[in-house]
């Protein structure tokens, strides 16, 4: 997640074809990740020994970086955000999962220069209804998303979509953090808002990639950041969600660059 920073749009890298073959083969070692953890994620296991699994697999099975580490001082491989924890979670030897978490794990991959970022929630035992329905309809927010994307579409349009799924569910959305460009960079232009007014904003075009990632909040959008400098936490410590795809605009709509086989149904 970018900081929002209210500037959009300025500069954007149109990615040629040499480029996008780079992009999808970032986009789908950071889907392997994903596709990789799921079995380690039990009730038991500590967000420490989550980040050590994925390091150790992207960067000796896969030969690739894991962009998070050491990015402005960030000091592991991927971030994990249990409950109501936004993201940017630093995985802890103090953080075990317990039955009923929900988290969210972030993986951007770095292969031949080019980024590729994808996120999912884990549901970790049981559940409460209301996480099971807070996480459903996160990524439905973002599926949404991605299905309205083509050129000529609004950047505004992508943030009135989810923002009208979340409310109309009664979840709120968060404002501080962005979905994001991305390439050679981690965070590049246009930020992607994950609210805002149909039609508003700069128009999207062929060969633009960047991340839709919204994060969605059981209760009010506000958080703060704890003492750590980086965990991103709901002010009123509701629950909250996010999914994150990294995706390609192609001439009639759009690529997911980091789906899951999982994802066969789009
Ligand atoms: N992967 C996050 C994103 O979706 C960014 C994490 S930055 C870090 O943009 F420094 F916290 F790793
Ligand atoms: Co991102
Ligand atoms: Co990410």
């Amino acid at each position: 997640m970018l900081e929002n920073t209210g500037f959009t749009g300025y500069m954007i890298d149109l990615k040629n074809e040499k480029e996008i073959a780079q992009m999808r083969v970032a986009g789908k070692l950071a889907s392997e990740v994903l596709e990789m953890i799921g079995e380690y994620v039990n009730v038991g296991i500590t967000t420490h020994e989550l980040d050590t699994i994925c390091h150790n697999y992207i960067t000796r099975e896969q030969n690739a970086i894991p962009a998070p580490l050491n990015y402005h001082g960030f000091p592991k491989s991927i971030c994990t955000s249990v409950n109501h924890q936004v993201c940017h979670g630093i995985p802890s030897k103090n953080k075990t999962l317990k039955s009923g978490d929900i988290i969210n794990i972030d993986v951007t991959v770095i292969k031949n220069g080019f980024h590729g970022d994808t996120s999912k929630m884990f549901l970790v035992g049981k559940p409460s209804i209301l996480a099971e329905r807070l996480c459903k309809i996160t990524r439905e927010c973002m599926m949404m998303a991605i299905e309205s994307v083509k050129p000529g579409l609004h950047v505004g349009t992508i943030g009135a979509i989810i923002q009208r799924h979340a409310e109309n569910n009664n979840f709120s959305v968060v404002r501080e953090y962005c979905g994001h460009g991305i390439g050679r960079n981690f965070h590049e232009s246009p930020q992607i808002l994950h609210y805002g007014v149909e039609g508003t904003g700069i128009k999207l075009e062929e060969g633009m990639t960047f991340t839709i990632e919204p994060m969605i909040n059981a209760g009010k959008p506000a958080t703060k950041i704890l003492n750590d400098g980086w965990t991103v936490v709901t002010q009123d410590r509701s629950l909250s969600a996010q999914w994150e795809h990294t995706l390609l605009v192609t001439k009639n709509g759009s690529e997911v660059l980091t789906k899951r086989t999982e994802e066969n149904e789009y």
